[in-house]
């Protein structure tokens, strides 16, 4: 009896967890990708790029939830340092932004 539950609640995390739509974006490359690690380590000692972290969505927050306390701080400082990245970054970097913060609130949704 115990261990049907424990399987049925494993199952239920386990459809939980793959309802996270996949992040399928591009790598914004070196220079952009330094730029939001630093200012968001500025920001919040647990910032992180790592989708494996239970801190991940959390840092999403800082740069795709525009209610964030810390979200101005992380814009102006990611984006001074972003530009002194090439330009090819940069472009990337706008041009996946829209669609990276529709995954955010998605993956928001799925994960409450
Ligand atoms: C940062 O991560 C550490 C280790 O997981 C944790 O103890 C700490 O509470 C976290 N800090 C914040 C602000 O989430």
């Amino acid at each position: 009896m115990r261990f049907t539950i424990v399987a049925v609640a494993a199952s239920l995390i386990a459809v939980a967890s793959a309802a996270l739509p996949k992040y399928d974006f591009k790598p914004d490359g070196p220079c952009v990708e330094a730029c939001t690690l630093k200012t968001g380590k500025e920001l919040f000692a647990n910032f992180t790029h790592d989708q494996s972290s239970p801190y991940w969505l959390q840092s999403l927050a800082f740069d795709h939830d525009r209610t964030h306390p810390k979200y101005r701080d992380m814009m102006m400082g990611a984006g001074m340092c972003m530009g002194a990245c090439p330009k090819a970054e940069q472009d990337l970097y706008r041009a996946q932004f829209q669609a990276k913060t529709v995954w955010y609130q998605d993956a928001l949704k799925a994960s409450k």
